[in-house]
């Protein structure tokens, strides 16, 4: 069974329309993709704070002309309940995406981070409410596991927030739980761990990490480890987490509802690991980057380890993840040899 014949199972008969918030990000265009490719109506908002036009435009030539007549844009800011509101009209299922990401941005801006991620979510929440969607999925975080050394990670079981960026993650599970309660609203939360894969942005100051590094390797440019290298993340390609996605809006069963799930695949990359998939990989492609990496501080608020246990997603939600890191990073890297070409 393909990917798309996979997902088509997990949805209504019937085509439903969707909202994607941050639709011209990296897992916001993903979602889009998948979703018209699934002949569904979407509903994008985004005001390109770190989303690309060039996004909405590759995802058109992925769909046929009829596919991509199914999506309205919205070019509008989260930050604005009115455009919240009119982007909830007529919508069944919200997948909220945008945000203002990466944990060292939140420490140079917390203020703009704030901004975005609290008061954007809470307007969100709210016309999401008043326009009564079936459901509400939003993108959390692994960072809210903060400085809890518990290894897997499981759901329950948090620490103390490490930077702004997890105290917002952290804060909008709050609220998406309080909404769930006071307004018998239906909220799940996601907190991915590292998703990877194509259309995430390579460039700019808050890069991450694997983009960067490919980036980086088919230019021939340095690649920087901050630390020691054993910091380790659990990577998640991203065609796992648009499944998770669609598994957590279509879900019916009262106890899976107004919870939160890692998504993951429960495996755990140190940085010089990653180092050698990336490497390995572009030499599959032809590629040969030779340099060492280039070691130097550990970098603030970063969390030292992350892996998740994903058994609550897999028994509650039927979530099963097809590709590992490596699986992923070899799907990826055609995307990143033609972007940066
Ligand atoms: N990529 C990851 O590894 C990861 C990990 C944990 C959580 N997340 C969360 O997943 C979500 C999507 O992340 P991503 O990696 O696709 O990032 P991204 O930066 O590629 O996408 C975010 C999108 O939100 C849009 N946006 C930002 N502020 C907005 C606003 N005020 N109004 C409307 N749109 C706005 C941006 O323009 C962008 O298109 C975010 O909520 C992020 O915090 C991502």
């Amino acid at each position: 069974m393909t990917f798309y014949e996979s997902l088509k199972q997990a949805l209504p008969t019937d085509p439903k329309t969707w909202l994607v918030t941050g639709v011209a990000g990296f897992i916001g265009s993903n979602l889009l993709e998948t979703l018209l490719k699934l002949d569904q109506n979407v509903v994008g908002l985004d005001n390109f704070a770190t989303g690309h036009q060039r996004n909405l435009d590759e995802v058109q030539g992925l769909v046929s002309d009829a596919q991509w007549s199914r999506f309205r844009f919205i070019n509008g800011d989260i930050r604005k309940l009115e455009d919240c509101q009119s982007a909830c009209v007529g919508v069944d299922y919200v997948l909220h995406q945008a945000a203002l990401g990466s944990v060292p941005r939140s420490l140079n801006d917390p203020i703009a981070t704030n901004s975005t991620n609290v008061d954007g979510f809470l307007n969100m929440l709210v016309a999401a409410r008043d326009a009564q969607v079936k459901s509400f999925t939003y993108a959390a975080s692994s960072s809210t596991y903060g400085d809890h050394p518990a290894l897997p990670k499981v759901e329950g079981v948090i620490g103390n927030p490490l930077s702004p960026y997890a105290v917002t993650k952290y804060v909008n599970e709050l609220y998406a739980d309080v909404f769930a309660r006071s307004y018998g609203f239906k909220t799940i939360g996601l907190r991915y761990f590292n998703v990877f894969g194509k259309r995430q942005d390579p460039e700019g100051a808050y890069a991450a990490v694997i983009p960067k590094w490919t980036s980086a390797m088919i230019k021939g440019d340095d690649v920087f480890i901050n630390g020691d290298g054993k910091t380790s993340r659990d990577f998640c390609f991203i065609e796992n987490t648009v499944q998770m996605n669609l598994l957590a809006a279509t879900a019916v069963e009262e106890s899976a509802l107004n919870q939160v799930y890692n998504v993951a695949v429960s495996g755990r990359t140190d940085l010089n690991q990653l180092f050698d998939a990336l490497k390995n990989s572009l030499a599959m492609q032809g590629v040969i980057y030779s340099k060492e990496p280039v070691y130097r501080d550990f970098r603030a608020g970063d969390v030292r380890h992350s892996q998740a246990d994903i058994s609550k997603a897999k028994t509650m939600l039927g979530y099963a993840p097809e590709f590992d890191i490596h699986a992923g990073v070899d799907k990826a890297m055609p995307w990143y040899l033609s972007f940066m070409s």
